[in-house]
């Protein structure tokens, strides 16, 4: 189990040009969750959300993973054994800096999951065919995206990471929908990155809280849990 654990959100990868969720500008301000990101949309707003997802997954393609994942993907590198990377994206970015055994919190763009038997299939960044059917038992396929109302699996590995960690990084979530405030009380430091306070974490909690953009915070987060390992 690893002594430190970093963990993100929608702001590690606002500087590579995808939207975060609830900031000025945010995907929530411009479409309603009711219509692509609640469970049971996909029964009377199945076309929307695939035609959603079909566009954020194209997206990937234009985008490159920033200075923050290739910092942190260094760092992995040079203390496999000490840094998990935990995340609430569904992109790729983590992947493509080099980053290994990703936790992916809410699910995985590039990744298509059969609604009757949970077969799951990587389609890259291409648009869902509409006919496209499970080898396995003829189904048919949703996005591998937690929605909201949904069970959240992979929550548990969350805790399973969290009983070990010594030292605990956040960068770029609000706290909205996975509270992170009550491990930071348990670890012996922890460090929030953020743009600004959000009304869904006790800043308070945390050794140090940086409200800077992630590249910019990145280095000085290295250095610290650097030293930290060393210690
Ligand atoms: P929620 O916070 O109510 O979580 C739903 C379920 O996830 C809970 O019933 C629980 O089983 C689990 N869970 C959530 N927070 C947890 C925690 N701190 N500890 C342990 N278990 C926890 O969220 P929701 O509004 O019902 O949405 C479901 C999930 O789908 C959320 O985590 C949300 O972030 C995610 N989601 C992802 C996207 C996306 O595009 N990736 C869009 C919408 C929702
Ligand atoms: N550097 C650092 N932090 C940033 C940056 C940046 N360049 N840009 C934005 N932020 C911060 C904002 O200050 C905000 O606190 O990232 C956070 C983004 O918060 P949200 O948009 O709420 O994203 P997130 O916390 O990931 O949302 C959690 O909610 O809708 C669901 O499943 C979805 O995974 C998402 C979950």
């Amino acid at each position: 189990m690893a002594r430190v654990v970093i963990f993100s959100g929608a702001g590690i990868s606002a500087e590579s040009g995808l939207s975060t969720f609830r900031d000025t500008g945010g995907l929530w301000e411009k479409y309603r969750i009711e219509e692509i990101c609640q469970a049971g949309c996909l029964s009377w707003n199945r076309e929307n959300t695939l035609t959603f997802y079909d566009a954020r997954r194209e997206q990937l393609a234009s985008v490159e993973p920033n200075a923050a994942h290739y910092a942190l993907s260094k760092l992995q590198a040079k203390y496999p054994n000490d840094i998990a990377i935990i995340t609430q994206n569904v992109d790729d970015l983590f992947e493509r800096a080099g980053c290994k055994e990703i936790l992916h919190l809410h699910g995985f763009l590039p990744r298509l999951r059969c609604e009757q038997c949970g077969t799951t299939h990587l389609i890259g960044y291409t648009k869902q065919e509409r006919t496209f059917t499970c080898k396995n038992c003829g189904g048919s396929f949703r996005p591998d995206i937690v929605f909201f109302g949904e069970a959240a699996p992979m929550y548990e590995h969350l805790y399973e990471a969290m009983e070990e960690c010594q030292f605990l990084v956040i960068i770029g979530s609000s706290g909205n929908v996975v509270a992170m405030d009550h491990f930071a009380l348990h670890v012996k430091v922890s460090i929030l990155n953020n743009l600004e306070p959000s009304n869904a974490i006790n800043e308070r909690v945390y050794t140090k809280v940086l409200h800077q953009k992630a590249t910019e915070a990145v280095d000085e987060i290295v250095g610290d849990v650097e030293r930290f390992l060393q210690g």
